[in-house]
Parts: structure tokens; sequence; C-alpha cells
């Protein structure tokens, strides 16, 4: 299981520990408006967890919490997966944030690093992202990712945007200001 490091998160792949603060945030009905339309229950948390950790063993990859390294606290999580939780499809990269972490970067920020993860560690040959056609603040974290607009494709039961990245789209992706380039970023 990895943990990765930005500028100022720490992933970390879903642990038991994480279960208070990753109920805070799905119990938020504005967190999962896009995404399942209602609050998460304690229950299916726990249940979320425990299906993480079983993935993180069969794929090594999955479902990270994202920690802010000042507070120590969970102020989001995301994912590498296949679309739909099923081998035969594409892998996916996903992201929420609890609320009051919106427009600060943090998302954009993870999802850097779990793409580099994604094709660098891991050699992906493409990378997608779905979100409700409404959903707009997550389609803007995929163009910033450098997605490219790909057709809207049914996935989750519903028809969604859908974007991509290949390997190629990534190693030539432009530096922009506000990136966390981890190591590529010029420091020691
Ligand atoms: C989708 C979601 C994670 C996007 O969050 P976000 O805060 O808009 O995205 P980022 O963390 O990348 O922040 C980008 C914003 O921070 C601003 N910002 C501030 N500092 C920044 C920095 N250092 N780097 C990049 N952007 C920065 C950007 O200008 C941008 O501003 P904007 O919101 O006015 O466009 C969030 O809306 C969310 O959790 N929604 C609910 C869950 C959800 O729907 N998830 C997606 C399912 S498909």
């Amino acid at each position: 299981m990895t943990i990765l490091t930005t500028a100022r998160l720490r992933l970390e792949p879903f642990n038991q520990s994480h279960l208070d603060g990753l109920q805070a945030m799905n119990s938020d009905p504005q967190v999962m408006r896009y995404i399942t339309g209602r609050a998460e229950t304690r229950e299916e948390t726990l249940a979320s967890i425990a299906r993480v950790k079983a993935r993180w063993d069969e794929w090594l990859f999955s479902w990270w919490v994202f920690i802010e390294r000042d507070s120590h606290q969970i102020i989001g999580a995301g994912c590498i997966q296949h679309l739909g939780r099923d081998a035969a499809n594409p892998l996916e990269i996903g992201w929420r944030l609890r609320q009051d972490k919106w427009h600060q970067g943090f998302a954009s920020e993870a999802a850097q690093e779990m793409a580099r993860f994604a094709f660098e560690t891991f050699g992906v040959g493409t990378l997608c992202a779905v979100c409700h056609p409404d959903n707009k603040a997550s389609e803007k974290v995929m163009q910033r990712l450098g997605m490219q607009f790909r057709a809207i494709e049914h996935w989750y039961d519903a028809d969604m945007l859908t974007y991509a990245m290949t390997r190629a789209d990534w190693d030539g992706r432009p530096a922009l200001p506000g990136r966390a380039h981890g190591k590529d970023d010029g420091s020691a």
C-alpha cells in the first residue's frame, strides 16, 4: 500500500482509523450531491473502508484519504480504480474534498500526485475521469490536470462527462503555475 505526499498533503490508503474523518465528509449531502445524491451513513463508510482495503491488497491501488499536513486532519479522499469497480474496465482517477476545503487547490494537488503514481509507478497507459455533467468543479480539476474531454459515456448508471489522459499527454503536460510538481519542482 503506497503513501503519497505533496506540498500540503499526505495521501494514506484507507484504514480503520480514517472512519471518523471520512464519515464527517461523506455525511455532507453537498459533498455527495453529484455522487450518490445523499449523505453516506456510518455503516456505509465502514463498509467502504473494508472494500477499499481488499482492493489495495488485490490491485495495489485504490482510495487514499487526503490528510492536511499542517492540521493532520482528513480533508478529502481520492482514488485510482477501475471504472465501475470492474477490473475489465479502464482506470479512473477521482477526488472529493470536505466542503470547507474547496477552492484552495487541494484536489488538483492530490490529483497530480495520484496521476503521477498511476503513470510513473504503475505504467498505466490511459487514465479516465468521469463526473455528472453539472459538476463543473470536478470537470475543472480534470482540465487542470491536463485531461481531454472524450465523450458523454454511461458509467455508474448515469450519463457522465468522460475525460481521458494518456501517458503521452502526461509526459507532455505543460508546467502550470500552482501545480504541485513533487520531485520535478526543482527543489532539493
Ligand atoms: C470536485 C471538488 C473536489 C473540486 O474542488 P475544488 O476546490 O474546486 O478544486 P481544487 O481543490 O483543485 O481547487 C481549485 C480552486 O482553487 C483555486 N486555487 C487556490 N489555490 C490553488 C493552488 N495552489 N493550486 C490550484 N488551484 C488553487 C483555483 O483557482 C480554483 O478556484 P475555483 O474554485 O474558483 O475555480 C469539490 O468540488 C468536491 O469535493 N465536490 C464534491 C465531491 C465531488 O463531486 N467529487 C467529484 C466527483 S466526480
